[in-house]
Parts: C-alpha cells; sequence; structure tokens
C-alpha cells in the first residue's frame, strides 16, 4: 500500500544534490543555478510568448512543468527548481499581481497603511492550488532524475514588494514603515512568515524534495534592523517547517543576498544550507558556518559573459575558495555549486553548458 508521498514517485537517480545539502560525501560537487528555468534559455522565451505572460506560464500545470525541465534538456545540473515566483504569495493575499513584458512585477493594491495591515492575513492555500499542481506535476515528468526544489520569499523581502508595489532602488516606503510604524511592520511579517510557512509545507506535500526561503533583500537592512526584521522571521519561518516527509529528510536553505557580513548570526539558523552571493569568501565563509551546514554559491553571474576559458578559470577559484569537501562515512562540510544570484537573461547558453562541465569536472579532481 502506498502510504507515503515519496513512494508515489520514481526513486532518485541523482541525489548527489540531497547528499550534499545533508553534508554527506558526493563524488563531485552537485551544481545548479538561480533562475536557470529563464529568459537566457530561448526555449523559455517560445514558450512564454505561447502563454502569453509570466502569469500564464506560472498558472498553467504543462507549461510550467515544461520550462522546468528545459534546463534539464540541455545542461547536465543535478537539481530542478519549481518554475513560479515568490510573488505568488501575497498575490493570493489579494494584492493583485501583475507583470509587464520587459517590467517588473507589481501591485494594484500595495500595502501602506494601518487598514492595509489589518486586513493581510495567511491566504488560503486553496488559491495556491496551481503552484503544489506544477510541483507534483514536475516531480512525475522528472521521473527521479534529480531533485525538485520548492521555494518562497523571506517574509523580510515579500514585505518590500507589498509595500513598495513594485521593485525599488532606494526601500524609502518600506523603511519608512518599518522605523515610524514597527508595530504594523511587526504585524505584517508574522503573517508572511506563517503563510509562507504553510505554503513550503504545501509545496512539500506536493513533492518537493527541498526547499528554499530567497531573502534577496535582506542586505538592504541596517545592522540590527537585519536581525529584527528578516533574520528572526526567517527563523519562524524554519521553526515550522517539515523536515521529513515520507520518509524523507527535506533539507532547507536560506539564501540572504548581501547577508555576507552576519554569517556569525545565521550559523545557528534551523537550515540545512546557506547560500552565498559573490562578495563573500568560501574559505572564511566556511570556518564561520561550515561545521554546521552545507554551503551553497557563490559566483558572480557576469562571469558567463566571458570566454569558456575565462569560465573555467573562475570556477576553479570559487571550487578552491570552499576547498576540498568532506570525503568518506558520516557528515562534514559539503558545497553546492551555484551562482551568487540569479542568471543574466543575456547569458549565451552555450557559457552556462562550460560552467556546469568545469564544475563536475575540476571539482572530482578535488576528491
Ligand atoms: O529558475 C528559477 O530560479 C525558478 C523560478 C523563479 C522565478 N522567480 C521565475 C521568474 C524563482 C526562484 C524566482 C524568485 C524570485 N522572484 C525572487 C527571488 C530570487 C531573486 O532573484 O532574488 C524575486 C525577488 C522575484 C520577484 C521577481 N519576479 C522579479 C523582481 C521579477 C522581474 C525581474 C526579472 O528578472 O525580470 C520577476 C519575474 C520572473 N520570475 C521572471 C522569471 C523567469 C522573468 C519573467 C518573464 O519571463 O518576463
Amino acid at each position: 500500500m502506498n502510504t507515503s508521498a515519496s513512494s508515489r514517485y520514481a526513486p532518485l537517480k541523482n541525489d548527489t544534490f540531497l547528499r550534499a545539502c545533508l553534508r554527506l560525501a558526493t563524488d563531485y560537487t552537485p551544481v545548479w543555478m538561480m533562475r536557470q528555468a529563464g529568459r537566457f534559455l530561448p526555449e523559455y522565451r517560445a514558450t512564454r510568448a505561447r502563454a502569453g505572460s509570466f502569469m500564464g506560464l506560472a498558472t498553467s500545470t504543462d507549461y510550467a512543468t515544461e520550462v522546468t525541465l528545459q534546463p534539464l534538456e540541455r545542461f547536465p545540473i543535478d537539481a530542478a527548481i519549481l518554475f513560479s515566483d515568490i510573488l505568488t504569495v501575497p498575490d493570493a493575499m489579494g494584492l493583485g499581481l501583475s507583470f509587464a513584458l520587459g517590467e517588473g512585477p507589481r501591485f494594484a493594491s500595495p500595502v501602506r497603511d494601518e487598514a492595509a495591515v489589518a486586513r493581510l492575513a495567511v491566504p488560503d492555500m486553496d488559491k495556491l492550488r496551481y503552484v503544489f499542481d506544477a510541483v507534483s506535476s514536475i516531480r512525475l515528468a522528472l521521473d527521479g532524475r534529480v531533485p525538485l526544489i520548492g521555494f518562497a520569499g523571506s517574509p523580510w523581502t515579500l514585505a518590500c514588494y507589498m509595500v513598495e508595489g513594485a521593485g525599488s532602488d532606494d526601500y524609502r516606503l518600506v523603511k519608512t514603515m518599518l522605523y515610524s510604524r514597527p508595530d504594523l511592520m511587526h504585524q505584517m511579517l508574522q503573517i508572511n512568515a506563517d503563510a509562507v510557512a504553510l505554503y513550503l509545507n504545501c509545496q512539500i506535500e506536493a513533492g518537493a524534495q527541498a526547499v528554499m526561503i530567497f531573502d534577496s533583500w535582506g542586505g538592504v537592512l541596517a545592522d540590527g534592523a537585519f536581525q529584527e526584521f528578516s533574520l528572526a522571521y526567517t527563523r519562524r519561518v524554519l521553526s515550522q517547517l517539515h523536515k521529513n516527509f515520507g520518509g524523507a529528510r527535506i533539507p532547507s536553505i536560506v539564501f540572504t543576498k548581501g547577508g555576507g557580513l552576519w554569517l556569525d548570526d545565521m550559523a545557528d539558523l534551523d537550515c540545512n544550507v546557506l547560500g552565498l552571493d559573490w562578495t563573500v569568501n568560501l574559505t572564511k565563509a566556511r570556518i564561520i558556518v561550515g561545521g554546521s551546514k552545507a554551503l551553497q554559491g557563490n559566483l558572480d553571474p557576469n562571469v558567463l559573459f566571458a570566454q569558456a576559458s575565462q569560465i573555467e578559470a573562475e570556477v576553479i577559484k570559487v571550487l578552491n575558495a570552499f576547498g576540498t569537501p568532506h570525503t568518506g562515512p558520516g557528515s562534514g562540510p559539503t558545497h553546492i555549486f551555484n551562482l551568487g544570484h540569479g542568471i543574466s537573461q543575456h547569458t549565451p547558453p552555450e557559457h552556462v553548458a562550460a560552467l556546469v562541465q568545469a564544475v563536475h569536472y575540476h571539482s572530482r579532481q578535488m576528491r
């Protein structure tokens, strides 16, 4: 009898990424890229044109499955990431998300005052059913090739978009609320944290084998404010997450862009992996947090505009900065190769092939 969710799906053929998340030895360093399913791939742009819009893609099970698998058809990467967006959660809270072509996201009803905060609540997960259906469909289509990563925005990063109503250069509106009405900001962050935890647990129940929290704007906060308004609520999410599901461990990854100065504060987070941007020295990060967590990162995405020989040289620098990972039985320091932030839409796909090959080849030599 099928009692576990995992038995609905094919056994995993490549568990390198999951093993590295759990600080177990692997034959080579696994690699995947933030925004790997996206505009740098001509096949993504073609599917997006057929779907009509970004949300048209994200809300269709078939399209979301198709674009999630596109980078795997081209490159021997070690993980898939759900095709969706962090802003689906505030959209389900009723803020009215739209994406105009060539522009960033926009909310029709941003949260700017006490009345708007009072209207916020953890949304009915039925409104996000399309995401969980996509997770199950992708997991089936993967047929055990590589694990599937689910994701959400951090409570703080979601609050930035919810208050600003769009991307921002200076975060003036969200920081105005933070400093003038910290009570309102805390109220919103609590709701966001509980919504994100529930959302990630639903993704896990639908088939996500690891989850990642994107704190893309944690790094814009002042020291002190980061710990109080970002990290505390990331902790609140982590404390509610399923650690195991269907008989499998479900690793969690926290990525704070610009968080390098706070690695000591993040060292005791209840997660398995810390994602790092390109400003962080992996040798130092391994000393600060490598005793308890795997590290993910951190090649500057702009390296991918150079020629293959330079990409290879920069990949070797990142691998060497981390150093030889744990080998043999038991657990120890491990590295998951990634970019320090999302891949640029202007990246030539052949350059990504050079990156993946260099990571796999040179990381085998290091063991
Ligand atoms: O391949 C993957 O990584 C999975 C899919 C994914 C998307 N967004 C698809 C997407 C993931 C993990 C995200 C996360 C996300 N979304 C973040 C956190 C990661 C980060 O980059 O810091 C943030 C801040 C967002 C919000 C968001 N979504 C912005 C600011 C934009 C517009 C900017 C841009 O890059 O165009 C989006 C749109 C978006 N989400 C696109 C994709 C592929 C481009 C949309 C398009 O096709 O027009």
